[in-house]
C-alpha cells in the first residue's frame, strides 16, 4: 500500500486555501451559508494543526504495541571477535539471548508478566490488588513494571544496604519499598512479605516456588530460541538464579531434540554474581528439577567481570555479570566441541552495575 508522505504544518497559511472554495461552491443549494461552512473548516483545520496532522484521524481499531507488548522477542546475537579462531577452526557458533532488551532491563520481565498475568487468568488477583515480594535485583523492578502496567499495587521487601539505584528505579515504577535491617538479610525481608500476607495485606508471587516462573521461558524463551537458530541450537547456557530460565527454556528445547545439551552456569565457591547462587541442596529453588541440567559450571567473579568488561569493549555487548559468567562457560564449551551452535543467556545491561565499579572510567 502506498504511504502518503506527511510534511509538519506550521501554519494556516500551508495549508490549501484552494480547498475553502471548493468547500463553499459545494454547498450550494444545500441551505448551509458557505461563510459557516468556511468558519467550521477553518476550526476543523485549527484543530488538526493542534494534532499535528491534516490527513489522518486516530485509528482505534490500529494494532499498536502497548508496553507489554513489547517484552520478549529480544534478539539473538552472535559474537564476532572473542570466541577467535578456535571457535571458527571447530566450527562453533555462539549467540547470546539479549535479555536487556526487554522494556524494564531483564529477563525477569518475563516471569514477572508471567507470574501476574497468569494469577489474574485464574481470578486469584485483579487489578488494584496489592502484590509483595522481597527481592531486590530485577525481579522487583520486572514485577514494578509489570505492576504498573496492568494496575496493581506493587510492595517491594529488601534489606537496607541494597542497591540504591535499582530501588530508585522500583520506586520510578510506583512501587512502595520498605527496606528491612541489614543484620536480617533476605531472609528478614522474606518473613515480613510472609507475614504481610497472612495480615492479609496482599499475595506473594514467590518466584522461586511459582511454576509461572519457569512457564514464561517454556512459553516464550524457549520457543524464540529454537525459532531464531531455525532448530540449529546445540548447547544452551544459562545463569541459576531461581533456576526459571533455565527449567522453562531446557523442558522446550528437549522437547524439540532431546540431544541439545542444557548448561548451568553458577559462581564458584567464595564468588560473589549479583543474580545467581551456588545453592545448597536444602536450599534449591522449589521450581528446581536436576532431571533438567545436563551440566553445571562454575565460574568466578574475577573472571566473569573480566569478561564483563570484554564483551561491553569488544563486543559492544554491554551487558551484567552473570550474563558475561555464561558467557565464559559458553566459551569453554566451545573449546570443547565441534559443529555447535552455542546460545547464552544475557540476563541484563551493564548500566545496572554502575556503581559497583565493575566498569572504570
Ligand atoms: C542478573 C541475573 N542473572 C541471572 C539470573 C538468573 O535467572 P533465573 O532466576 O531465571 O535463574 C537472575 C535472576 O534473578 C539475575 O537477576
Amino acid at each position: 500500500m502506498p504511504t502518503r508522505a506527511f510534511t509538519p504544518r506550521t501554519s494556516l497559511f500551508d495549508y490549501r486555501f484552494d480547498s475553502i472554495p471548493r468547500l463553499s461552491r459545494s454547498c450550494v443549494g444545500t441551505g448551509a451559508h458557505p461563510r459557516l461552512v468556511c468558519q467550521a473548516f477553518i476550526r476543523i483545520t485549527k484543530s488538526h494543526i493542534k494534532m499535528g496532522s491534516l490527513h489522518k484521524t486516530p485509528d482505534h481499531t490500529m494494532p499498536y504495541l502497548t508496553i507489554e507488548d513489547t517484552i520478549g522477542n529480544t534478539p539473538l546475537v552472535q559474537l564476532k571477535r572473542i570466541p577467535g579462531s578456535d571457535a571458527e577452526q571447530r566450527n562453533n557458533i555462539i549467540l547470546g539471548k539479549m535479555e536487556g532488551n526487554n522494556p524494564a532491563g531483564s529477563v525477569k520481565d518475563r516471569p514477572a508478566l508471567s507470574m501476574i498475568k497468569h494469577a489474574e487468568a485464574r481470578g486469584q488477583i485483579k487489578p488494584g490488588d496489592t502484590l509483595i515480594e522481597a527481592t531486590s535485583g530485577n525481579t522487583g523492578i520486572a514485577l514494578a513494571m509489570v505492576a504498573a502496567m496492568r494496575g496493581y499495587k506493587m510492595v517491594l521487601l529488601m534489606p537496607e544496604n541494597l542497591s540504591e539505584e535499582r530501588r530508585q528505579s522500583m520506586a520510578a515504577y510506583g512501587a512502595k519499598i520498605i527496606l528491612t535491617p541489614k543484620t536480617g538479610g533476605m531472609e528478614y525481608a522474606r518473613d515480613l512479605a510472609e507475614k504481610m500476607q497472612k495480615d492479609g495485606e496482599g499475595l506473594i508471587l514467590d518466584q522461586f516456588a511459582n511454576p509461572d516462573n519457569p512457564l514464561a521461558h517454556y512459553e516464550t524463551t524457549g520457543p524464540e530460541i529454537w525459532r531464531d537458530t531455525e532448530g540449529r541450537i546445540t548447547h544452551f547456557v544459562s545463569a541459576m538464579g531461581t533456576t526459571g530460565t533455565i527449567m522453562g527454556v531446557s523442558t522446550y528445547l528437549k522437547e524439540q531434540n532431546p540431544a541439545i545439551r542444557i548448561i548451568g552456569a553458577q559462581p564458584e565457591e567464595g564468588s560473589q554474581i549479583p543474580g545467581i547462587r551456588k545453592w545448597p541442596e536444602a536450599y534449591l529453588p522449589k521450581i528446581f528439577d536436576h532431571s533438567r541440567v545436563d551440566q553445571t559450571e562454575s565460574v568466578s567473579q574475577a573472571a566473569s567481570e573480566h569478561m564483563a568488561r570484554r564483551l561491553a569493549s569488544e563486543e559492544g555487548i554491554f551487558c551484567g555479570i552473570s550474563a558475561a559468567g555464561a558467557c565464559e562457560v559458553a566459551l569453554r564449551i566451545s573449546q570443547q566441541v565441534e559443529n555447535a551452535t552455542i546460545v547464552f543467556v544475557v540476563c541484563d545491561r551493564g548500566d545496572r552495575y554502575l556503581s559497583t565499579g565493575v566498569f572504570p572510567a
